[in-house]
């Protein structure tokens, strides 16, 4: 159990981080203190936690979790009490692990890519290794697999397309959820009942997949009986270019993440 953790920013991705970690047990809420522009009251409250002033974050955390914009990184970090023992989780997108150890050196630093199913513990993270410090890593892996599925990669320059899957995933198959879900109204279920299913399905078969580890065309071939009605549905999907479509929406955000550390 972790006993002070900082969060310096605490939007949509910390809140995720902090609701998943204070619902695994896996930090301590009392020593829980969150910084942000605005919402800081706000955000404790809502967590039973402590607002605190971004050096305040620093000076009481020995674990740090930096989850500001990108771009606002390097301004944030400065001049705040950094030292070394501490260990910063950043999650930003295309921040390279150089220009974090920069901003908050003399503490170590763990580069992260999370997503937002952390917050129901469904996650999954990759955690930069390679060069990071062995214990720091450990630690990050604790704490991440604590809110769903870790893979450590040791090549940050995979971070990009990491990004893109991981990161962004979610919004492509939230896209697909409510494309699925429309379908399903437009031959006549009600709404919210499609909208239900339509989440469960996709969970159900991404578990599926998760943990019995068989490839997805097995699975998809063991649903679609010859003559039958899914084939019907695939050969829809296969006209419309779904593959490629999802393909390419991996390579045009693993792109923009390139040009984004390229800025
Ligand atoms: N959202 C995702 O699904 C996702 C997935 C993976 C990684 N990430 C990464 O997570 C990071 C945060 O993204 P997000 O979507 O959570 O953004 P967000 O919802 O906009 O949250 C940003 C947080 O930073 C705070 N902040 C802004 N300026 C600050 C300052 N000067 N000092 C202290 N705090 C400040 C904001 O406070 P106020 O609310 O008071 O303005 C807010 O709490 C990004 O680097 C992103 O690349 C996000």
């Amino acid at each position: 159990m972790e006993t002070q953790v900082g969060f310096l920013g605490c939007g949509q991705l910390g809140q995720a981080l902090l609701a998943g970690w204070l619902a695994a047990g896996v930090v301590e809420r009392a020593g829980v203190r969150v910084a942000a522009r605005q919402s800081a009251a706000t955000t404790a409250e809502r967590f039973g936690v402590l607002a605190a002033s971004p050096a305040e974050v620093v000076a009481a955390s020995e674990v740090i979790v930096l989850a500001v914009k990108p771009g606002q990184i390097t301004s944030v970090a400065a001049g705040l009490p950094f030292r070394a023992g501490q260990v910063v989780l950043s999650v930003a997108a295309g921040v390279p692990r150089a220009a974090l150890l920069a901003a908050c050196r003399p503490a170590e630093v763990v580069r992260i890519m999370p997503n937002v199913a952390a917050r129901v513990g469904a996650g999954a993270s990759l955690v930069l290794g390679g060069a990071t410090d062995g214990a720091a890593v450990a630690r990050a892996v604790r704490l991440f697999q604590a809110v769903g599925h870790v893979e450590v990669l040791d090549q940050e320059k995979l971070f990009h397309v990491g990004t893109a899957l991981v990161g962004s995933g979610p919004a492509f198959l939230f896209v697909a959820m409510e494309a699925l879900a429309d379908g399903a109204v437009a031959a006549g279920l009600p709404r919210a009942q499609a909208l239900r299913l339509a989440a469960r399905v996709v969970a159900g078969s991404g578990t599926l997949a998760a943990l019995e580890g068989i490839h997805p065309a097995i699975l998809k071939d063991a649903v679609a009986s010859p003559g039958g009605t899914t084939m019907q549905g695939l050969r829809a999907l296969e006209k419309a270019g779904l593959r490629a479509a999802l393909l390419e929406a991996v390579l045009a955000a693993t792109a923009r993440s390139q040009e984004l550390e390229d800025a």
